[in-house]
């Protein structure tokens, strides 16, 4: 647990589901003061805020598409009324597809770079604007991929986008350090969501991805939770535009295990 982070107001988006249902939680339980975004109704983000009232816990929903301007202003915007400030803007929201890059329309790559890059700059600019207007040194977590690192054949937009938000979060680390802001990111390597669903459903594709992995196993929500608190907290007070790669050492050449090579 990191007492810092106790009363502090945190927006994490696509927080209905997976890694930001974790985030948001994982906030709520160090006491702070969690704006839960979601896309639409149907993401049923009230189970979250329910299931964080219920461990006594504050929370608040605020719908809004990151990858729509005045949507992203909205939800800051929200964090301020609701609750005076922001102090931490964790974007999260993302949106993956299989396509070979052949066939990949320029509807689902826009869509795609929107979403996960476009969305995480408009989340970091407006944060980092409150933060300047309010001179609080308050803290930026991008949600990246082994993918910023790791080719991903039939993901070419999806790779693109988290290639974009490695040096978007250092470009912003750089920028801001001088303002007290730290701009930090995390790149999990496969973790069980909503995102993987699919796969996982189908044992063989489930072990595929696990070969790939050193430690042996897909990874928990609440694993990447915990770099979160980490890096918004105080311990990580002299910390600014690192990647934090939470992968069961996905990107360290699991090939070349077991003295291979
Ligand atoms: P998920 O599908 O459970 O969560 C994504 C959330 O983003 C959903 O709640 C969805 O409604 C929301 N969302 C999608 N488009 C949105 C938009 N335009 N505006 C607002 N919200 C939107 O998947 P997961 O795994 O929790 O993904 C979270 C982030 O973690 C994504 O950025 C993803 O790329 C990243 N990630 C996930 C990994 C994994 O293995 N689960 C691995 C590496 C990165």
């Amino acid at each position: 647990m990191y007492p810092s982070l106790k009363g502090k107001v945190v927006a994490v988006t696509g927080a209905s589901s997976g890694l930001g249902k974790a985030i948001a939680q994982r906030f709520a339980e160090e006491g702070a003061k969690v704006v839960v975004n979601y896309l639409t109704e149907d993401d049923k983000p009230e189970l979250v805020i329910d299931e964080i009232k219920t461990k006594g816990g504050e929370a608040s929903k605020i719908q809004g598409d990151v990858s729509q301007e005045d949507d992203v202003k909205r939800i800051v915007q929200f964090a301020v009324e609701t609750y005076g400030t922001l102090d931490v803007m964790v974007n999260n929201a993302g949106i993956q597809a299989e396509i070979p890059t052949e066939e990949l329309s320029l509807d689902n790559w826009n869509k795609v770079i929107q979403t996960n890059l476009t969305g995480a700059f408009l989340g970091s600019r407006e944060a980092i604007k409150h933060m300047l207007d309010h001179n609080i040194k308050g803290c930026v977590i991008n949600m990246s991929s082994v993918h910023q690192q790791i080719p991903w054949p039939h993901f070419a937009h999806y790779a693109a986008s988290k290639g974009g938000i490695k040096l978007l979060t250092e470009t912003l680390a750089l920028e801001y350090a001088s303002s007290g802001i730290r701009v930090n990111n995390i790149a999990p390597g496969a973790i069980d969501t909503p995102i993987n669903a699919e796969k996982f459903a189908d044992p063989e594709a489930k072990k595929d991805v696990i070969d790939l992995i050193p430690m042996g196993y897909v990874g928990k929500p609440e694993e990447i939770a915990a770099c979160v608190a980490w890096l918004a907290s105080s311990e990580a007070s002299y910390v600014t535009g690192i990647t934090l790669y939470a992968d069961g050492g996905m990107t360290k050449y699991p090939s070349f295990q077991a003295g291979k090579g």
